[in-house]
């Protein structure tokens, strides 16, 4: 049986109305908990492919009495939970997709998918997602408000966030706030990461052609040098992030792809280059997206050749409520004591919970899954990544208490 680490102090056992104290259910659930995970971890899925998973999903949502809808945004799970009373309406979100990964890790709960693995704790999202549900439909009496469920696919390609809202995830009954959590490699058991304001970089794509002009690699008066163009593209994109955007503000701008040329002996016609921009700030976010393909077409026409570029939008930053992180906090500190709750260190890698965090005020955080003692050390899409179970019953009861906190005033 696993067991929640030690934190004595500040373990409150809140009672609810009809008696049951949250910790005492949270810990007779663990076991289920553990099962679930183990079952999604050897049934991984790839994006927009979670048929099975959603399928398992929507099944236990309807056991539980819950109006559940699927296919939304493609592999989509939404089960929305009314309460005895009325009131607000909070969503709770866990993706569910896996990865292009071959598992190498040798346990009993191995996935059974070749080339497929759930390698970032998507497998724990979902499973700690129907433990809160399980958990809150046995409470459904004492909840003034709706709670809805949002089991997400396709967050590893960033794209399910987006389809699901538009599918109206949001909308029946309308969103006021959200949460979601992430089991967190960086992090040990036992201590949760909080943090109010950005925590996740937004991520923007470019792709540039620049189109020069071919000649004989001993002439080059007699061409134009794409090859040359997209090395001077390269190095003065950098002076973006060092002389344009405020020194303390954080951007990233990564030219990640690069090619050109054909041979040693031939001035290069072309060069094609692709890259990311990562930023926490709107107002960085706006103004590289406009100096980024400016900068590139100018450099290209300075030297005589000419530049097509492409800039995409892809995930805002996720920017988390001052208010809605406090509730967090607190209800994290219930758990693990406030001693176990940290800054959390924001990271310029991008998630898709910024679309529902977007639409509607709330807190994304991360939940310690790492364990030295045992091994479990592993990061994020490794091929042996592996999380300690233990954070499980923590992440259900987190989320628990962020909820009630928020749907019913107080816990
Ligand atoms: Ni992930």
């Amino acid at each position: 049986m696993m067991l929640r680490s030690n934190h004595p102090t500040e373990r409150k056992g809140t009672e609810t109305v009809t008696g049951r104290m949250i910790d005492q259910e949270v810990e007779r659930l663990t076991p289920q908990l553990i099962e679930d995970r183990r079952y999604f971890h050897q049934h991984p899925e790839l994006a927009f492919h979670e048929e099975n998973t959603a399928r398992v999903v929507a099944e236990r949502l309807r056991e539980l009495g819950l109006e559940v809808r699927t296919g939304v945004g493609r592999t989509g799970v939404v089960g929305v939970l009314r309460g005895g009373r009325p009131g607000r309406t909070v969503l709770l979100r866990a993706d569910m997709d896996a990865l292009p990964i071959e598992e190498e890790n040798d346990v009993p709960y191995r996935s059974q998918n070749p080339g497929v693995m759930h390698a970032c704790g998507h497998d724990a999202h979902t499973a700690i997602l129907l433990g809160v549900a399980t958990v809150l439909a046995g409470m459904r009496e004492e909840i003034a408000g709706n709670v809805t469920f949002a089991f997400q696919p396709a967050e590893e390609i960033v794209s399910g966030a987006k389809e699901m809202i538009e599918a109206g995830a949001m909308a029946d009954p309308p969103v006021d706030a959200c949460f979601g959590l992430h089991v967190w490699q960086n992090l040990p058991v036992g201590v949760i990461g909080v943090r109010s304001g950005p925590l996740m970089a937004s991520g923007d794509v470019f792709r540039a052609v620049i189109r020069g002009r071919g000649a004989h690699a001993a002439e080059p008066h007699r061409g134009i040098d794409a090859t040359l163009i997209a090395s001077q593209t390269v190095v003065t994109l950098q002076s973006l992030v060092s002389r344009e955007v405020p020194p303390l503000e954080s951007a990233v701008v990564t030219v990640g792809q690069l090619h050109a040329g054909t041979a040693s002996n031939i001035i290069a016609s072309h060069a094609e280059l692709e890259g990311t921009v990562r930023t926490f700030d709107k107002e960085v976010r706006r103004h590289l997206s406009e100096r980024v393909p400016a900068l590139i077409r100018s450099i290209a026409e300075a030297m005589g050749a000419e530049a097509e570029v492409e800039y995409s939008f892809g995930v805002p930053a996720t920017v988390n409520d001052p208010a809605m992180t406090e509730i967090v906090r607190a209800a994290a500190a219930e758990v693990v004591g406030s001693e176990n709750v940290v800054e959390a260190t924001p990271t310029m890698g991008s998630e898709d919970m910024s679309f529902f965090l977007e639409a509607a005020p709330g807190c994304y955080f991360f939940v310690g899954s790492s364990n030295e003692g045992t091994g479990k050390t592993f990061g994020h899409h490794h091929p042996r990544f592996d999380i300690d179970e233990q954070v499980l019953p923590i992440g259900v009861e987190t989320l628990i208490r962020a909820t009630l906190a928020y749907l019913n005033g107080s816990d």
